[in-house]
Order: C-alpha cells, then structure tokens, then sequence
C-alpha cells in the first residue's frame, strides 16, 4: 500500500545555496572558509573527484568562461538523495563566491555590482548556458570536462547552508568572520528561507570557534548547526540533508490563513 502511494509522487528538487565569507584577501584572509570544498564533497565525494584547492583569483577570460559565466557564483551539479521515510529528492548545489580578478586583486566586475551579503542572500538565480563547475583546471579546458548545464530559467533558491570556519584560519580573526556571518544572517534571514549553520573545518576546529559558533546559533531562534569536515569527509551529507529536510517540513505544512485574507483569496 505505502509503495504505491510513494511512486505516485513525484521527487521534489530542491535548490541549496551555500553561503559564507568571502571577498579579496583583506577579508577572508590567505584561504577562503571551506564553502567549494563542502559542496565538492556532497556532489562529487569520491577521493579521486574531491579537490581540496578551488581558486577564486581568476584571469578575465576564465571568469567569462562558460563555467562561472561573469557571475559570482558556480553551479555544482545535481543529486538524488533520499529524505526521511524514503522519500527521494533531488538537489541542486550552488556556491555564491567572490571572485578576484588576478591583475587588479578586486572583485571581477559582473552586471550585479551588490556587495556580496545582498548578492549571497538572492533567492532567484538565472545565468544563460551556465555549465556545471568540477575543479580549477576545468576553467580554459571546458571541452575537456563533461558538459552539464545549470537550468535554464530562474532557479528559487529554497534555503542556504551558512558555512563558519572554526579553523585557526590564515592571518583572519574569528571575531571579524562572525560579524560577516551576523550581518548575513540577517540578509537571508529576510529571504523566509530555512537556514542551516555547518561549521567547517571541524578536522583542525578550535574549540572555543566551535563553542562560539552553538552560542550564535542558539542566540538566532535555534538554527541547526552541524559540525562538517570536507577533507576528512565528515558528517557533509548531514549538513546538506538536514537543510533538505527543513525544506521539505516547511514545505508539507498549509499556512494558516486568517479570515478576511482567505475571504479575498476566493
Ligand atoms: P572562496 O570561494 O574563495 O570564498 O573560498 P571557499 O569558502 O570556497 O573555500 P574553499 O572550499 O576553497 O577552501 C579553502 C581552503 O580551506 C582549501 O583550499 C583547504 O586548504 C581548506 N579546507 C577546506 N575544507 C577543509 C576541511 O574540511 N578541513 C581542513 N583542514 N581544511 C579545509
Ligand atoms: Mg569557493
């Protein structure tokens, strides 16, 4: 009985948006807080797909390769997993970033000139042709790689994975990083979407990062938090699926409407 009824139904997809600090060197210091190696990880997690070192100081010609498109962001693919009770799903994997042009050391320009908290928090993302991003050297050698396209059309982000580096991090103070995070919470915090806080870098994790990240968690109205480690491949399904599922409760439940507003919609 439970079988039939399940095939009737059609697997959701889903969009996850990993977000984090990014920017020039001033800001996230000498290496970037783990959002490519997270999503390299989850899509890719075979030790001969997994790189460790995805650059984001880019030429201009590579930046308007057909990989990352003169946006700040990269599609990482789609993949099929099953949620609670069975119920199959499919997720699209974004990472917004900030690439860095290689001969000034800036932002490369793109046709949005947001700073990268209002950018990271979009909840409609479109970028014509787009191909799906593997590793750094793919950039230049597209024909190379296998050629998978982002959809066309607008995809809806329908929730984010807010990565914090608990790493002892590269000439960047923690402090600073959670003053960026704060500021993003609250820019996707705007968008209604649920938000899952993964902690990365847990294979190096200094504790008071670690205790520090649950305490900002607790303060923002209970946000789940999962303690990730791509190099060591540690607990980065959790960290997807449970966003995935968040999605999928928020979506499964009917919004009580008050009188008057249900009235007007008849
Ligand atoms: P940008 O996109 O440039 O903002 O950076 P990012 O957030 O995508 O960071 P990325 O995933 O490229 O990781 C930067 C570096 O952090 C990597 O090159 C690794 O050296 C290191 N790193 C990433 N994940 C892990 C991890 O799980 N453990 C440890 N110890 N190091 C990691
Ligand atoms: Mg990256």
């Amino acid at each position: 009985m439970m079988m039939a009824k399940k095939q009737d139904v059609r697997a959701p997809t889903y969009n996850l948006v990993v977000v984090g600090l990014s920017g020039t060197e001033k800001e996230k210091g000498q290496c970037g807080v783990g959002k490519s190696c997270l999503c390299n990880r989850f899509v890719r997690p075979s030790a001969d797909d997994f790189y460790l070192d995805h650059t984001s100081v880019l030429s201009t010609s590579d930046f308007g390769g057909r990989v990352v498109n003169n946006d700040h962001f990269l599609f990482w693919g789609e993949v099929g997993r099953a949620l609670e009770e069975g119920l199959e799903c499919r997720l699209h994997v974004v990472e917004q970033t900030e690439f860095i042009d290689d001969q000034t050391f800036q932002p490369h320009r793109s046709t949005a000139l947001q700073p990268y908290i209002k950018r990271a928090a979009s909840t409609k993302l479109a970028s014509a042709e787009k191909l799906m991003y593997f590793c750094t050297d793919q950039l230049g050698l597209e024909q190379d790689f296998e050629q998978k396209q982002m959809p066309e059309g607008k995809l809806q982000v329908d929730g984010f994975l807010l990565c914090v580096d608990v790493s002892r991090g590269m000439n960047r103070s923690f402090d600073d990083q959670m003053k960026f995070v704060t500021n993003l919470y609250t820019q996707l915090g705007k968008t209604k979407k649920p938000v899952v806080l993964a902690l990365t870098k847990c294979d190096e994790g200094v504790e008071r990062y670690i205790k520090d990240s649950h305490t900002f968690a607790l303060a923002k109205k209970n946000v789940q938090v999962v303690e990730t480690s791509a190099r060591s491949n540690v607990n980065v399904e959790l960290a997807f699926l449970t966003l995935a599922q968040l999605i999928d409760k928020s979506r499964g439940k009917s919004k009580i409407i008050p009188y008057f507003e249900a009235l007007k919609q008849q």
